[in-house]
């Protein structure tokens, strides 16, 4: 078959350009339009990049249309309710879900990475008492780039997966000492006796000496319900292609920076509310509204153009149908809300505001739908998170995609090192 191609043409001179197009195996193909500039002496304008490609990918589809997300293939929904957050994992970073084996020495490898360097731990020291917990989580893991300098010039495989496995294992340990060193209480060290998930449930919640809280009934154990209520969340959260953390990831990536300040650049990124930061003030926002009478009065003041409030964890820039990752989530709620204690208050007012936006013209139009962070938010509550730890659970979820991002770019030929262009408008 003949090279497709796309032809632009410039109305004042007439002049003609063709591109290739380059075929996507699923949803829209591109136009290589690498040397545009060199051709025309134009630049493409588009901030926000909302019609540019920054890169080929095999990891993770979406079709926004459809409310449509696959890893590697295979769709979320099979992946959230048939496979574990590590099976995901191992299918992000290999290409293949692994066998019941290789699941096993995965599994064993991340208990055994999940420790720090007690310098690391230290580090914690310099922080004031009340720092957010993304704001420790993301200098800690610019600081384990000093413990793992070799990481820095790798390009062997195996290379590649003991440097990811090694941040996928720690994150849950960092973010669980960010937690503790928030509220001023000893750090839990992992117990390689529990999964990946209820360890980090174990470092939130235990006691010096491994107790868990005890009360006359006696000792609260981690429930399975929990585990598997966090592992899902984990999973819904593990990667969504090029959004702006692992854009940031991958920009960091181009430089030639160690991997693991790459990640925290991500972190940094991921932590604003119009991105993973939306997950703490959804529940503000429910928390502030109060109660269901006081909803029509908020949703007048999120159509309000005049006014800057936002409906928190409704809208995306790709989902124009529904979040497929939000509706898995809001399935998970209504059928467990009793076994997992959910807030009825939040959950009723979280309904109100569904059930108007869903109907009303302003959300219609615009296609704002609730998002993932809609959801999550009232779930992690149920568990005893505290809202500080919304978004360091998110990156907990997304190191893995974040990592395979990164060895995907540092094995594409194709990319450079990111440099956009402007149009420059001043004197
Ligand atoms: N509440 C009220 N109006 C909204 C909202 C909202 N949450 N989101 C978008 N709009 C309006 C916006 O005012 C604009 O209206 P108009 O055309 O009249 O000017 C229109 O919808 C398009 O909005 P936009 O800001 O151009 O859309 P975007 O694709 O650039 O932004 C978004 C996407 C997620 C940043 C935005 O919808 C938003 O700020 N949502 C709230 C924050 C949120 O929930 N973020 C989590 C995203 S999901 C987790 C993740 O992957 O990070």
């Amino acid at each position: 078959m003949s090279q497709k191609t796309f032809t632009v043409t410039n109305d004042q001179t007439g002049e003609k350009y063709t591109y290739p197009v380059i075929e996507a195996t699923r949803g829209p193909s591109g136009i290589d339009m690498r040397t545009f500039y060199k051709d025309s002496g134009h630049f493409s304008f588009d901030p926000g990049f909302t019609s540019t490609a920054s890169c080929r990918s095999e990891i993770t589809f979406i079709d926004g249309e459809k409310g449509e997300l696959r890893y590697r293939g295979i769709p979320i929904e099979t992946l959230a309710t048939e496979h574990t957050y590590l099976e995901t994992c191992y299918l992000l970073l290999t290409g293949k879900l692994p066998h019941r084996d290789e699941l096993v020495d995965f599994d064993f490898e991340l208990r055994h990475r999940s420790f720090v360097h007690e310098g690391l731990k230290n580090l914690f020291d310099a922080f004031p008492q009340d720092a957010h917990p993304m704001s420790t989580l993301s200098s800690a893991v610019a600081a384990l780039s000093s413990f793992y300098f070799e990481h820095l010039t790798i390009d062997e495989e195996a290379e590649y997966q003991e440097m990811a496995r090694r941040i996928i294992a720690k994150i849950p340990t960092i973010a669980a000492f960010s937690y503790r060193h928030s509220r001023g209480i000893p750090f839990i060290y992992p117990d390689i006796g529990r999964s990946f998930t209820e360890n980090f449930l174990y470092m939130m919640r235990a006691y010096p000496g491994g107790k868990m809280h005890i009360t006359k009934e006696g000792e609260n154990t981690i429930r399975p319900i929990e585990i598997e209520a966090l592992d899902t969340i984990f999973t819904l959260h593990a990667d969504h292609e090029q959004n702006a953390s692992t854009t940031t990831v991958r920009s960091v990536a181009s430089t030639g920076a160690h991997p693991y300040v790459a990640i925290s650049a991500g972190i940094s990124a991921l932590w604003g509310r119009a991105h993973g930061g939306a997950n703490e003030s959804v529940i503000e926002q429910l928390k502030m509204i109060g109660s269901v009478e006081n909803v029509d009065k908020f949703i007048a003041k999120a159509k309000d153009p005049d006014d800057p409030f936002r409906l928190m964890g409704f809208g995306h820039r790709v989902y124009k149908n529904f979040d497929p990752r939000a509706q898995i989530l809001k399935r998970y709620q209504d059928n467990l809300k009793e076994e997992l204690g959910l807030d009825s208050n939040l959950m009723q007012i979280a309904s109100r505001i569904e059930e108007i936006a869903l109907n009303d013209d302003y959300f219609i139009e615009r296609k704002l739908y609730p998002n993932i962070d809609f959801y999550s938010g009232l779930i992690l509550t149920a568990l005893g998170i505290p809202r500080s730890m919304f978004t360091p659970i998110f990156v907990i979820g997304r190191t893995v995609g974040w990592i395979s991002q990164w060895i995907e770019f540092k094995k594409d030929s194709d990319q450079k090192i990111v440099r956009p262009r402007q149009i420059y408008t001043g004197p």
